[in-house]
């Protein structure tokens, strides 16, 4: 996403979509996406939501090679109507949204070259294809996303579109799910970051939060760390019900009086899962270095 009047670059069509010419991938991107997938396919088994894991077999993603959209589509759009699209790069709040709201989700076509194999800062294919169109597959979440996509057009028109697109960001990218006395993952961010994949669950350092919309839309977030917060869903049931089934209008009126919550601090009357030490967060801020996961999606 990001300002509100460009326009699309030479080439893409009026809604920002280009064709992913599956066919100009060479070996060596094929072969990216084969060792990330590997990676992330094993060390997801047992920390992935059901869900999630579910969706991979469905979609038949463990195919080698980068995923033709055409074959991915024709099973996707028969599991929920969905489709995926591919787009040059990020893309304006209007375009993102009214994507989403008819059930189609963007797609970066490119894939990080092999020097970036573990950061990289915009979204690559395997991020938005693995990372997030598995969940997509699930009619629940596929309702969601559209949910979603229609509640952001709302709000450009109350001037929200910050604090919606923190919802995004602790829900669709960096969101942890309830399975049984266990966390699982859900969120496209952490199961398409080996490093966060490990840090999102095992880690001392975030604070890990029962899920409430307003309560997401008041907390900021990081773009160039791990998080210092993630939020935790009962079921994506419950999601959807907190989310297109809630009057933002209302939530927007108490936005304007309620300040922001600092990003690792805890509420007295929330559920809290970990009650997270932010040492990491805190050992970072006096470093400089490179970091190691996350880019922002959403502004
Ligand atoms: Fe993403």
């Amino acid at each position: 996403m990001g300002s509100m009047d460009r326009q699309p670059p030479q080439g893409a069509a009026a809604d920002w979509t280009v064709p992913q010419d599956w066919a100009s991938y060479t070996h060596v991107e094929h072969a990216t996406w084969d060792r990330l997938f590997a990676r992330q396919s094993a060390q997801l088994q047992a920390r992935a939501a059901p869900s999630f894991l579910a969706g991979i077999d469905m979609l038949k993603l463990s195919k080698p090679g980068i995923p033709d959209f055409d074959e991915l589509n024709a099973r996707l759009g028969s599991a929920t109507g969905w489709r995926v699209v591919a787009v040059p790069g990020l893309v304006p709040d209007t375009v993102f949204f009214d994507h989403l709201a008819n059930r189609r989700f963007v797609a970066g076509r490119f894939i990080r070259r092999p020097d970036q194999f573990d950061y990289l800062e915009e979204p690559d294919i395997f991020h938005d294809v693995f990372g997030h169109v598995p969940l997509l597959a699930d009619p629940i979440f596929a309702d969601y996303m559209e949910a979603y996509g229609k509640g952001g057009l709302r709000a450009m028109q109350r001037g929200m579109v910050e604090k919606f697109a923190r919802l995004y960001w602790y829900t669709v990218e960096f969101g942890l799910i309830r399975d049984g006395d266990r966390l699982k993952i859900y969120g496209a961010g952490i199961v398409s970051s080996h490093a966060e994949t490990a840090f999102a669950l095992d880690d001392p350092s975030p604070n890990r939060i029962a899920f409430d919309t307003l309560r997401t839309m008041r907390t900021p977030y990081r773009i160039d760390d791990f998080q210092q917060n993630y939020f935790v869903i009962e079921s994506l049931a419950d999601l959807l019900r907190r989310t297109r089934d809630v009057d933002f209008a209302t939530l927007y009126d108490k936005l304007e009086t309620l300040p922001d919550i600092a990003i690792g601090d805890l509420l007295e009357d929330e559920q809290i899962f970990t009650r997270g030490t932010q040492n990491y967060a805190n050992t970072r801020a006096h470093s400089h270095s490179i970091v190691p996961g996350g880019f922002d999606v959403t502004s």
